[in-house]
């Protein structure tokens, strides 16, 4: 099931260490190339020997080892690698480095180098998890894309019963696995997502504009695309990379996505509208010179742009197509996207404040059609992308 993927994992100092083998040898059954990094404190708990036997790779305590002088830069090439990287267990002086960004040993130093999936499994003492101090860097990690599964509640080293225990191995490898290897609950589904801000000229130099990103709709894409869909991304400028498969379909104006939108609804089924349209076009476009200045005040005329949601909602008809939009508001968030769904005969909406507009994370909520609003807190838009996908999912 795990052929092909790589895994570091990374073991920090907790009695729950010993729980670690089950881990690497549940991955290597699977087939993963599972490789350990081990805290220098966490080798008095288990023996590297055991997770080199276990693994069959060399263990990684030190970057500068004799052992790893054939991989250069171990640090970088081994974590470019690496399809997923999982700290279990993660005790609270990790969780305190990796969201300060302290990388003082080999551990720190490869979590902190890689981009790949990270996932941390912590295990702890419960007075210690409750300490606002943790539960803060718990919180930064989160909106930072780490992925937490546990603690668990239960028998503590102490004796106690309460939170701190690790996650069960068969939990931590069953949540590694879906990670790894998304639901493809979307094979055979056509998702058009259009993402990123449109410019609308106003003469050979300038443009009227917006500060989107294009984080959000890129994410979506992706995530349907991990899904199964096919997807046709339609961008408007934007400063983010699309997913590697995904050519965008790229075009600038409030116009241009509009004849984009057109060309691909028929085949598509659903509709995800997360680009920042332009509401207004300047009447006249100074196409070959350049507007002049002089010492008058200057007003440029606009005229309203079409509203693409509604075009294809109202104009061109549903014919069984998914609609989901973005409500982009400084006020009265959930008020004014209710009138958008509405107005705009969507069957999902999500409501944002303007505060994470071009940031990596969002804080939102999901408008159903039927009335229901699901608030979510700050999390990564990969993340958020996944739970839009999955409300879009529900509804084919
Ligand atoms: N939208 C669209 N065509 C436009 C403007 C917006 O399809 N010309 C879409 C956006 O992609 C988004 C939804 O409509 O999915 C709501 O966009 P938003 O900018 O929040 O609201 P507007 O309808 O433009 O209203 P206002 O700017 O007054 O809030």
């Amino acid at each position: 099931m795990l052929h092909g993927k790589t895994i570091i994992l990374g073991v920090s100092s907790s009695i729950a260490a010993y729980k670690a083998c089950e881990v690497v040898s549940q991955l290597k059954k699977l087939g993963a190339d599972v490789w350990v990094t081990m805290t220098k404190e966490s080798a008095n708990l288990v023996s590297p020997l055991t997770f080199r036997t276990l693994s069959g790779n060399p263990v990684i305590q030190n970057l500068f080892s004799e052992e790893l002088s054939n991989i250069p830069v171990p640090h970088i090439s081994l974590t470019q690698k690496a399809d997923l990287m999982v700290i279990a267990p993660c005790g609270a002086n990790i969780l305190g480095k990796l969201a300060g960004g302290i990388a003082d040993d080999a551990l720190t130093t490869m979590f902190l180098a890689s981009k790949a999936k990270k996932v941390l499994a912590p295990a702890m003492n419960s007075k210690m998890w409750k300490n606002p101090i943790v539960f803060q860097n718990v919180e930064k990690l989160k909106v930072s894309g780490y992925l937490f599964i546990g603690p668990e509640e239960g028998m503590l080293a102490c004796g106690d019963e309460d939170i701190g225990r690790m996650s069960e191995p068969a939990d931590i490898v069953k949540n590694i696995i879906s990670l790894l290897i998304p639901n493809q609950d979307l094979a055979g589904r056509h998702i058009l997502v259009t993402a990123g801000r449109t410019q609308e000229a106003i003469d050979p130099v300038r443009y009227i504009s917006n500060r989107s990103s294009g984080k959000m709709g890129y994410a979506l894409a992706r995530a349907a695309r991990e899904r199964g869909a096919s997807v046709t991304l339609v961008s408007g400028p934007s400063n983010t990379n699309a997913p590697l498969d995904i050519k965008p379909v790229k075009v600038e104006s409030a116009g241009g996505m509009l004849e984009a939108v057109l060309d691909y609804y028929n085949n598509a089924d659903a509709l995800i509208m997360a680009a920042a349209v332009s509401d207004y076009i300047p009447t006249v476009v100074n196409k070959k010179r350049k507007l002049k200045k002089n010492k008058n005040n200057l007003t440029l005329e606009l005229k309203p742009a079409t509203d693409i949601l509604k075009q294809v909602s109202i104009q061109k008809g549903r014919k069984g197509r998914i609609l989901v939009g973005f409500a982009l508001e400084t006020d009265n968030l959930i008020k004014n996207a209710q009138k958008k769904l509405k107005a705009k005969d969507l069957d999902l909406i999500v409501a944002n404040d303007n505060s994470t507009f071009d940031a990596d994370s969002i804080k939102y909520s999901i408008l159903h059609r039927g009335g229901e609003v699901e608030n979510f807190p700050l999390q990564p838009k990969n993340t958020a992308a996944h739970t839009i996908i999955d409300r879009t999912a529900t509804l084919f």
